[in-house]
């Protein structure tokens, strides 16, 4: 069967399809003819995607969860079995930043960024990869962040919540070699999407300094699309990324140099 046909009609759970790469993504599979549920807090824009979708003669279900709670993260996997028997396709994608020194960030902020980056992808990648063996067969795609293969600067916490999942989706990639589950992670660069704005309203948060480069939210859609096509342990968008973990062990000891230079410090003299 070719690969495009097998994911017809199935069930993909997009997380943070609220908004930037999720968004795009539930429209993309959507397009290609799996039936999508949105999972995010605002669910006015939910509501509006799915209604695009369907107008374009897509399937979508929306599903409003706040993934700081683990209730609501065991309320979405229950709402998702309930009504439709699991998933196919899991995309964890929700997450948020937070640009700064790290000794100035809010622990409110961390606890967030630690529970959606972190605690929701590890529940509901646990759930849906039991609920998918039942099944026979499924696809998990982590988000994550080319910053995962490279401490820097600014984003202390959000980039270890990065390498937390690249970890995690290795191992568990290594674990069901041979099977019909695949784990794979996204490494992405800077993507064009609300996730500057959203860093930035957070307590003492900065700009993040690559919010206006980086590629469209609709190419790293196209890339998690060929992913599902073709199964892979990781994918970096764009693909020249993939130099990044070579560089930072090869040329670590000048990042640790260069580095503090590129963090404008907002309250200098007072550190
Ligand atoms: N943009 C980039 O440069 C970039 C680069 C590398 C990786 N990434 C990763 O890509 C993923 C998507 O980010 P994006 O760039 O598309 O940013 P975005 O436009 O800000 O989207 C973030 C999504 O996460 C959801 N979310 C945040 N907190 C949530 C919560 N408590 N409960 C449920 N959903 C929550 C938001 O929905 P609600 O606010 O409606 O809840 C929104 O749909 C993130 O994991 C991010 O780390 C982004």
């Amino acid at each position: 069967m070719d690969a495009d046909v097998k994911w017809k009609d199935k069930i993909a759970v997009v997380t943070g399809a609220s908004s930037g790469i999720g968004a795009a993504t539930a429209r993309r599979l959507a397009r290609e003819g799996l039936q999508v549920v949105l999972a995010a807090r605002r669910l006015d824009r939910l509501e509006a995607l799915a209604a695009d979708i369907r107008a374009a003669g897509g399937r979508a279900f929306p599903i409003a969860v706040d993934l700081t709670q683990e209730a609501e993260r065991a309320h979405l996997f229950a709402e998702v079995e309930a009504r439709f028997g699991g998933a196919d396709v899991l995309v964890n994608n929700a997450g948020l930043g937070w640009y700064g020194y790290g000794d100035q960030m809010p622990w409110k902020t961390a606890w967030e960024m630690l529970q959606v980056n972190v605690e929701a992808a590890v529940q509901l990648t646990l759930g849906f990869l039991k609920s998918m063996r039942r099944r026979g067969g499924g696809h998990i795609v982590n988000v994550g962040s080319i910053s995962g293969s490279l401490p820097s600067q600014g984003v202390a916490l959000y980039g270890a919540t990065k390498s937390f999942l690249d970890n995690f989706t290795t191992a568990l990639h290594r674990e069901l070699t041979g099977t019909r589950l695949h784990v794979s992670v996204v490494r992405a660069g800077p993507v064009r999407t609300e996730f500057g704005e959203a860093a930035l309203r957070q307590e003492n948060g900065g700009h993040v300094p690559t919010e206006h480069i980086g590629v469209s939210a609709d190419h790293v859609a196209g890339r998690i699309w060929k992913l599902l096509l073709r199964p892979r342990r990781v994918i970096y968008v764009p693909g020249w990324l993939r130099v990044v973990p070579w560089a930072e062990l090869t040329f670590g000891w000048l990042i640790d140099r260069l580095g503090p230079l590129l963090l404008k410090r907002s309250s200098r003299t007072s550190l």
